[in-house]
């Protein structure tokens, strides 16, 4: 295949690129998702299907993204119909996800918008912080106040009424997505130099006070004591895998999309290795803060005589990060400030992941129609707002979670993930792939 010499936009430097690319991985999925999975699946037992994962499949299939981007400049679907005009539909496929996480990545941060505004509340206001209490009213209330008076939760699949408070934050998002993408490529090389490094400093602060929280042990044993029967479970690894394709946003065209805007001249298996391990130290260091906490919040309901053990302290799921974390933020000293920090933090990990979602459906659009990217980026954008209306109802978790798990399931990134293998590996020259990543 000849290499195209068209000018394309580009990202201006290296670094643009590889923290773009990072900024793509390391998400709330790290934090919200890594954590979330690890504890139901074993605890630390769980890091073993994980690395294996990342190391056998992760960091390849990067390599294989950002070699097919890089060829072809293009985005998925004009990439594979490249090679073979039959593949393109498997570009399209991955072009569909990425348009599902796309409607619903941005409500878990309007979440995080709406605790950074009650934050700000408690800083500047001087208001108590909604979910704050001590011992085990404090893990009562923090589990009250999310799932009751935030979401006003309901259990069924009916939606039930939209959460009026969560509208605006969730277009205050996709405001924000917006504006960090609307300039094109090498602007966003620029935003991404503030959106990876901040989020990473406030996850060392957040994990050193974690582990100095009294009963954090206790939860660190849970997260490093690992329950070894989870790993005969084919359940277990199927997560794994999925968790890997999520975190390192492959399989959803983005990676291809990101690597189609670098220089010719550039080093794509390096980039891969670094965006990969990186993005693993991220989910490590996230687990540590979590289950630190996790086990001070089992502490504090044991001292007021009442003991949850570290498995039940919250529920399970997409709760858990705005359960436990906003209950450790309300016992340090000058809450509302540390509040503040951590939602900021939550809020500039996730935009770099959202807004590369909405780049990869956008540069797919743009390649095949040529249409103008002023006009498609605000329409995509909308659309994405508006069916994200549906994830801020009572019962909007609910579908959140199945929609997640189709994602993360069968016919979601595993299948996807499969077919680019097997198309890139079996159906097209491998060899020349190769030659190029290692050109
Ligand atoms: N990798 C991101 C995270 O971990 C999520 C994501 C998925 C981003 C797919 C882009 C594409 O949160």
């Amino acid at each position: 295949m000849e290499i195209r010499e068209e000018s394309r936009e580009n990202w201006g430097t290296r670094a643009g690129f590889i923290l773009a690319a990072v900024g793509s991985a390391v998400g709330l999925g790290n934090l919200w998702g890594f954590p979330y999975k690890l504890y139901s699946f074993g605890g630390g037992a769980f890091l073993i299907p994980y690395v294996f994962a990342l190391i056998a499949i992760g960091i390849p299939m990067m390599i294989l993204e950002f070699s097919l981007g890089h060829i072809t400049q293009r985005a998925a679907p004009d990439a594979f119909g490249r090679l073979n005009r039959k593949f393109e539909v498997v570009g399209w496929w991955a072009i569909i996800l990425s348009f599902v996480i796309m409607t619903y990545y941005p409500v878990i941060l309007a979440y995080c918008f709406s605790f950074l505004w009650y934050s700000l509340k408690g800083a500047f206001l001087k208001q108590a912080l909604p979910w704050a209490g001590a011992g085990i009213e404090g893990v009562k209330n923090a589990n009250d106040f999310f799932y009751n008076q935030f979401l006003g939760y309901h259990q069924d699949l009916t939606l039930g009424a939209l959460q009026p408070s969560l509208i605006l934050p969730l277009a205050l998002t996709w405001l924000a997505a917006y504006l960090c993408t609307f300039k094109g490529t090498k602007h966003v090389g620029r935003v991404v130099l503030l959106t990876v490094p901040l989020p990473w400093i406030m996850l060392l602060i957040l994990t050193v006070r974690g582990m100095t929280l009294p009963g954090s042990a206790h939860g660190l044993a849970f997260y490093l004591n690992p329950d070894w029967s989870e790993l005969a479970e084919p359940t277990t690894w199927r997560y794994a895998f999925g968790q890997v394709f999520f975190s390192l946003s492959l399989a959803f065209g983005v990676m291809i999309t990101y690597a189609s805007f670098l220089h010719r001249k550039s080093d794509l298996n390096n980039n891969a290795a670094i965006v990969g391990l990186a993005d693993l130290a991220t989910s490590f260091i996230a687990g540590l803060a979590v289950f630190s906490t996790l086990g001070a919040m089992s502490f504090a309901s044991q001292q007021a005589g009442n003991p949850i053990p570290v498995t039940e302290v919250v529920a399970g799921g997409p709760g858990l990060t705005f359960v436990a974390f906003p209950y450790a933020l309300a016992q340090l000293p000058a809450a509302p400030w540390f509040s503040i920090l951590f939602f900021v933090t939550l809020v500039t990990l996730g935009i770099d992941s959202a807004f590369s979602i909405s780049e990869s459906v956008l540069a797919a659009i743009v390649d095949k129609t040529g249409w103008k990217r002023s006009i498609v980026l605000p329409s995509i954008m909308l659309i994405g707002f508006l069916i994200g209306l549906v994830f801020i109802t009572q019962g909007g978790l609910n579908w959140l979670g199945i929609i997640d798990g189709f994602i993360n399931g069968t016919w979601g990134i595993a299948f996807i993930g499969c077919l680019e293998c097997l198309i890139l590996g079996w159906l097209y020259r491998i060899d020349r792939l190769r030659l190029h990543a290692n050109d």
